[in-house]
This record gives C-alpha cells, sequence and structure tokens, in this order.
C-alpha cells in the first residue's frame, strides 16, 4: 500500500503527522478550517499540492457539520475561511489557485437555481474531487518526465532529488518523485541520491523513507556533497518540484534548489522542475515578486529537540528559494507537457 498522506473517508479528514515521521507513524484528526491552518502552517503536512488539498478538504469537513440557511451565508463564509486558509503558509501558490477555482465554482452554484443544499453539497463534491485529480496529474507528469529524461539516455540512469515531492507531499504518486517512480517501474532507474534538505530533513526523513518504502535503490547525501556527487559520479538529470512557477519561469522551490541548479549547470547535468499546472502563478511576472516564507530559527539550532548550536546564535531561516529560469535546462514537466520556461507564458496566459 502506497503512503498516505491524507485520508478522506466518509466526510472525516486525516492527515499523517509529518513532524513524527519516519520514526512514528501516526494519523491526526482535521475536524475544522482551524485545525486545517494549524497543521499546514505547523508542517504536519507540508508540500504544495497537499498544502492545497488538505487546506480545502479541512473546509469541506467543517462545512458537512455546518448547516446553512441561505445561499449568500454560505458564500460568504467560504469566502472568508479560503482567504484565512490561504495565509497558513505564504510561498506555495497551489492553495491560493485551488481557492479562486473553489470561489467560482461557489459563485457560480450562488448565482444559478440549486438550493443551499445542493450547494452546500456540491462545494464538498469540488473539494472531494482535488484529491483523484491530483494523483492523475502526478502519474501524467510522472510519464512524461520519464519520457524526457530516457530520451537522452539509452542507459539506465541516475538522478538527483532535493526535498519530498512524494506521496507525502501530494494525493499520491508524487511529482518530481513521481518521475523516479515512473522511470523506476520502466526498469530505467539505476539509482536516485535524495539530500538530505537542511533545516527540517524532508529529505532525510520523509523521501529517503519513502524510496526505502516503495523499493527504489537510494541513497541518502547532505545538502552540502550534491557538487562532489555531480563531480565524481555520473548524474544524468536533477528532478525537483515546485511551489511556485512564474510566468517567465522562475521557481520557489525548497531552499538549496537554486544552489543545485547553478552546480548543474557547471557540470551540464539537465536540471528539471516537475509540478503540476496548479503551481504556475501566471499573474506574477517574474521570481523577485515571490513572496519567501522565514521559519523560527529554532529549526536550525535544534535536531528533534537537541540544541546543535549556542542559543544566542543569529540566524537566517528561509524555507524556499527562486531558481531563475535560465538555469531549469531540461525543462518544467507539467502534466500537460514540458515545457521550455519560455514557453509558460504563452501558453498559460489566457
Ligand atoms: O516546506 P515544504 O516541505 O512544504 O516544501 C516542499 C517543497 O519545497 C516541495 O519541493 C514542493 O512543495 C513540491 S511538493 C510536490
Amino acid at each position: 500500500m502506497p503512503l498516505e498522506a491524507i485520508i478522506w473517508k466518509e466526510g472525516q479528514l486525516e492527515i499523517l503527522d509529518q513532524l513524527l515521521l519516519p520514526m512514528e507513524s501516526k494519523y491526526l484528526a482535521v475536524n475544522t478550517v482551524r485545525d486545517g491552518w494549524k497543521v499546514i502552517h505547523n508542517m504536519q503536512v507540508r508540500g504544495a499540492p497537499a498544502i492545497a488539498i488538505v487546506g480545502c478538504l479541512s473546509l469541506a469537513r467543517e462545512l458537512i457539520q455546518s448547516p446553512f440557511t441561505s445561499k449568500s451565508e454560505l458564500q460568504s463564509w467560504v469566502t472568508v475561511n479560503l482567504q484565512y486558509l490561504e495565509t497558513a503558509r505564504p510561498t506555495a501558490v497551489n492553495m491560493k489557485n485551488a481557492a479562486d477555482d473553489l470561489l467560482k465554482t461557489t459563485n457560480n452554484l450562488q448565482n444559478d437555481d440549486s438550493s443551499v443544499e445542493d450547494m452546500r453539497a456540491q462545494i464538498i463534491e469540488h473539494c472531494e474531487n482535488m484529491l483523484e485529480y491530483d494523483v492523475k496529474m502526478n502519474k501524467q507528469i510522472g510519464e512524461l518526465g520519464a519520457d524526457a529524461i530516457l530520451d537522452i539516455s539509452s542507459k539506465k540512469v541516475q538522478v538527483l532529488t532535493h526535498c519530498n515531492t512524494g506521496s507525502l507531499a501530494t494525493a499520491g504518486y508524487g511529482t518530481a518523485l513521481g518521475v523516479i517512480r515512473s522511470i523506476h517501474a520502466r526498469n530505467m532507474l539505476e539509482h536516485v541520491f535524495c539530500t538530505e534538505t537542511r533545516p527540517y530533513h524532508q529529505g532525510a526523513r520523509l523521501t529517503a523513507y519513502e524510496l526505502g518504502y516503495e523499493n527504489i535503490p537510494a541513497t541518502l547525501i547532505c545538502d552540502n556533497m550534491a557538487a562532489a556527487l555531480m563531480n565524481t559520479r555520473k548524474i544524468d538529470a536533477i528532478v525537483v518540484g515546485a511551489d511556485r512557477v512564474t510566468r517567465n519561469g522562475d521557481t520557489a522551490n525548497k531552499i538549496g534548489t537554486y544552489q543545485l541548479a547553478v552546480v548543474a549547470k557547471h557540470h551540464d547535468v539537465p536540471f528539471y522542475v516537475c509540478a503540476p499546472t496548479t503551481s504556475i502563478d501566471i499573474r506574477l511576472e517574474h521570481g523577485d515578486e515571490i513572496p519567501i516564507e522565514e521559519r523560527p530559527h529554532s529549526e536550525m539550532k535544534e535536531i528533534a529537540g537537541i540544541p546543535i548550536a549556542a542559543p544566542e546564535t543569529v540566524c537566517w531561516n528561509p524555507a524556499f528559494d527562486v531558481t531563475p529560469a535560465e538555469l531549469i535546462t531540461g525543462g518544467i514537466v507539467t502534466e500537460k507537457g514540458v515545457f521550455k520556461p519560455e514557453e509558460l507564458m504563452n501558453t498559460f496566459a489566457s
């Protein structure tokens, strides 16, 4: 059975508490929008697609328990709660895109002749459908990314990935990790290297665990070993996810992505961003406009509660960085195709 970060069953929502992995697998009930906001903000669930799905499902869960007497009251409640969910984490655009989409459905329902009960049921259904749709997109990304990478190599490939982009970061299968999964399914994967991803250790705690769980041949490296790895071993491609891709192709992703892209360019290793189109922010011109979340300094000064730096040490802890479009040399793999960064604007700006 694949790892499941999000369980939605008979109107109940549970998330796998990712702060406890890999030592403990414990599911937490999410019963309200406030619960949804908290588990996203505290990173008990994380990864751009999973954030949007849990945000919307927390709204669906609360909606199941809340009677509304009028459609306008329901419409206002949905609007206010979506705005609130968007504030849980600022960098990934997926929650904002999902909110806009759900708001469109809500506004259409408010203006048609459905009853308040129909409106409530259809909003819940819209949120439920996100789970299936996300897995479908990820599988397409997996196949298209595998095609692109195997097109440049007739031999089994070695790839490097960063952070966690697998089942734990999505509704299932994964984006960059989905590409790795698809290459492995074709028996064309020699080996995966995954970075530990300081300071939150998504690579060590989640990706290495997920790869082991799936019996995919993998080796964990520290973040500062990536250049030496590319210099001493043949790495055929780097695959990473995205939290927000702007219209010129600049991409915000987990801190450390940018330095991998710089080193990849030096070593002529193709660099791929793998993300659903729900991670594209066509409203923003370029990466400088992306809000970058800064996280507590304790995440750097402690590991699992054990101090590793003097308490008075001053830190800088941005959770994401922006990789400029020109360093995304392989392409941006979406469910709709693999694009060069400069192709995004004409393809997705309507
Ligand atoms: O801080 P996180 O763990 O939410 O950051 C996750 C990433 O940066 C992922 O690469 C990105 O969200 C894509 S997940 C499919």
